[in-house]
């Protein structure tokens, strides 16, 4: 892999305390409720980790799988299902997770798969959102961070599937 030159963005300790309010705020939401809690692979699995960790709820965690990057830092406008849904969602509260909301494209492709499937709510959760980005729409409910139209990497985030486990979000400063 060849070396990028990243900037650090927001650290590890910024994350952390933006989890644990993100945590108090969906524990006052979902009291009482049961919830699937479902983790958008790939990039979202660390953050998922951290913030189900934030919320006291009666939870089962389910995972889906999508892609849409195709190993390139921009976006081909298509998104591919890798892997569904263990759970039946109807009638129940899902908590959609996803690490990054950049065109809206794959956040658009999933809340239009789930809605048919009947679930009595959908809450949309996502770490970071660049909304300058944006080409479609899709709700959103929560967002940990707000951030320029740069490329980011690190916790869960890639760049062709390297630096995902750095523990901070940095920006790639010379990507073309
Ligand atoms: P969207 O469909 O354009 O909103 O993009 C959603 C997906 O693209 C995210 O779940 C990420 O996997 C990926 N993505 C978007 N922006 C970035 C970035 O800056 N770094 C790494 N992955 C990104
Ligand atoms: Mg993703």
């Amino acid at each position: 892999m060849e070396n990028l030159k990243l900037k650090t963005i927001i650290t590890e300790k910024e994350i952390q305390k933006r989890i644990a309010a993100m945590g108090a705020t969906l524990t006052d939401k979902f009291k009482g409720k049961e919830v699937v809690a479902v983790c958008i692979l790939k990039g979202s699995f660390v953050f998922f980790s951290d913030l189900i960790r934030q919320i006291q709820c009666d939870m089962v965690c389910d995972f889906m799988g999508l892609s849409s990057y195709h190993n390139k830092s921009y976006t081909s406008g298509e998104v591919k299902l890798t892997l569904d849904l263990n759970s039946t969602i109807e009638g129940r509260h899902v908590l959609l997770v996803e690490d990054i909301i950049d065109t809206g494209i794959t956040m658009n492709y999933l809340q239009q798969i789930l809605e048919p499937r009947k679930p009595a709510s959908i809450t949309t959760v996502t770490l970071l959102h660049k909304p300058e980005a944006k080409k479609v729409d899709c709700t959103v409910d929560l967002v940990g961070f707000k951030i320029p139209n740069d490329f980011v990497v690190g916790y869960g985030l890639d760049y062709q599937n390297h630096y995902r486990q750095l523990p901070y979000i940095a920006q790639v400063e010379n990507l073309n």
